[in-house]
């Protein structure tokens, strides 16, 4: 009889997936939580469903054969799309649109466009790692710039252009949350803007503008996106229903340049979308429903927002600095130095209160002197009694 060599499956993987953890949020995967802030999530009973239910029965009454049937998603959900994009004064085309299944999707394709292994991309510290870690993963050579109370620092992103310049090395392109970043709130001010974009021009460099919850701003003055700045082509924006419809249905958009859109394509290999929900999405929009339950959203988000502020500002010790955001899912504190986020993070969780360490968010390391508190997911009573724990843990770690 043969003996079956001992072959491990593990030895088939590629490097760049050997080398991968699973994600886990430290002890609260072992401890009942009972509040947790970590997760950047809609509140579900905010969800449309309501409505959702009426397009899916019109849907099925009137387009069963295409919308149930393999196809390319509804022309109207790309007129919706676009008449989106027009509203905020970005000149959308039906060839500068692409569809995904989310955003995070057609982020996670730019390295296959842009990126050859050891190419630099420029990031924020902090930012979103659930897409930043893609383009490390494709083999980029991540370069952090760090975000103040006003977005990406953009004198610190011209040294570096410069520095990168002296070098002979182009960065591929620049990838900023400049509305309700993710993970600190802020929201890039328009002089801001205005340099990104002309420094991404002068030093031939993509911008990508992630604009997630731009819909959500409870204050504060709208302000024009960054791919409204430049008419070169400079910025590829992208943008999501996944805050305002709900994440669940999977739909997010990049519009741009025509010769980046059509290689995105290339590389989408599956296709643009599911037919039958971009019908059901499309006709929820043509109802003209969604900017109302927008205006829902924003007074129920403003208020928790507020609440969470407050209570930070009764509970927690007077030296965490808590940043006000204008819109969007998160309050960033930033510790005092005689704190660890997840030191915090340990000791908390044994209280069953959970969220997200600074240390999660950057791509440099950094972090352990902030956290990020979600306050889209939790009931109000809920966001009470979590900082109110976090407080006294927050006390009890200094004693
Ligand atoms: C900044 C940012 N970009 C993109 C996404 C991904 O959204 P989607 O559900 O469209 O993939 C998120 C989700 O949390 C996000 O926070």
């Amino acid at each position: 009889m043969t003996s079956t060599p001992s072959y491990r499956i593990a030895d088939l993987f590629a490097e760049r997936a050997r080398n991968l953890t699973p994600p886990t949020y430290g002890t609260e995967l072992t401890k009942i939580i009972t509040v947790s802030f970590a997760y950047g999530l809609a509140d579900p009973i905010l969800f449309p469903h309501t409505d959702l239910a009426a397009a899916s029965a019109t849907v099925l009454a009137q387009e069963a054969p295409t919308a149930l049937n393999y196809g390319p998603p509804s022309d109207q959900l790309y007129e919706q799309i676009i008449l989106r994009l027009r509203a905020r004064g970005i000149a959308a085309d039906r060839d500068r649109v692409i569809i995904g299944y989310g955003s995070s999707q057609i982020l996670g394709l730019l390295p296959d466009v842009f990126v050859e292994p050891g190419d630099v991309v420029i990031v924020e510290g902090p930012t979103f790692l659930g897409v930043v870690n893609k383009f490390a993963n494709a083999g980029a050579h991540l370069i952090t710039i760090p975000v103040d109370e006003l977005g990406m620092d953009v004198d610190v992103l011209e040294a570096t252009l410069i520095d990168l310049k002296k070098q002979g090395i182009r960065p591929r392109f620049i990838y900023t949350i400049p509305t309700f970043h993710n993970p600190t709130g802020v929201t890039m001010p328009l002089f801001r803007r205005k340099k990104l974009v002309a420094l991404a021009a002068e030093y031939g460099v993509l911008v990508v503008e992630d604009e997630a919850y731009t819909d959500l701003r409870f204050r504060g003055e709208v302000l024009p996106p960054i791919a409204t700045l430049n008419d070169e082509g400079w910025v590829l924006y992208v943008s999501t229903f996944s805050k305002t419809i709900a994440p669940g249905i999977r739909l997010g958009w990049a519009c741009g340049d025509p010769a980046i859109i059509e290689r995105l394509a290339m590389f989408k290999s599956e296709g643009p979308v599911g037919p039958f929900v971009s019908h059901v999405v499309a006709h929820y929009c043509a109802t003209g429903k969604l900017d109302n339950h927008i205006q829902d959203l924003i007074a129920c988000y403003q208020h928790k927002c507020n609440l969470m502020l407050e209570a930070i500002a009764h509970e927690f010790p007077s030296d965490v600095v808590a940043l006000r955001p204008d819109g969007g899912f998160f309050v960033w504190c930033k510790l005092p130095p005689d704190i660890s986020a997840n030191t915090l993070l340990t000791a908390a969780s044994e209280h069953g209160v959970t969220f997200l360490p600074g240390t999660r968010c950057y791509a440099n390391g950094q972090g352990d002197d902030a956290i990020r508190l979600a306050f889209s997911f939790q009931p109000t009573e809920k966001i009470v009694e979590g900082i109110a724990i976090l407080g006294s843990v927050l006390r009890e770690l200094r004693r």
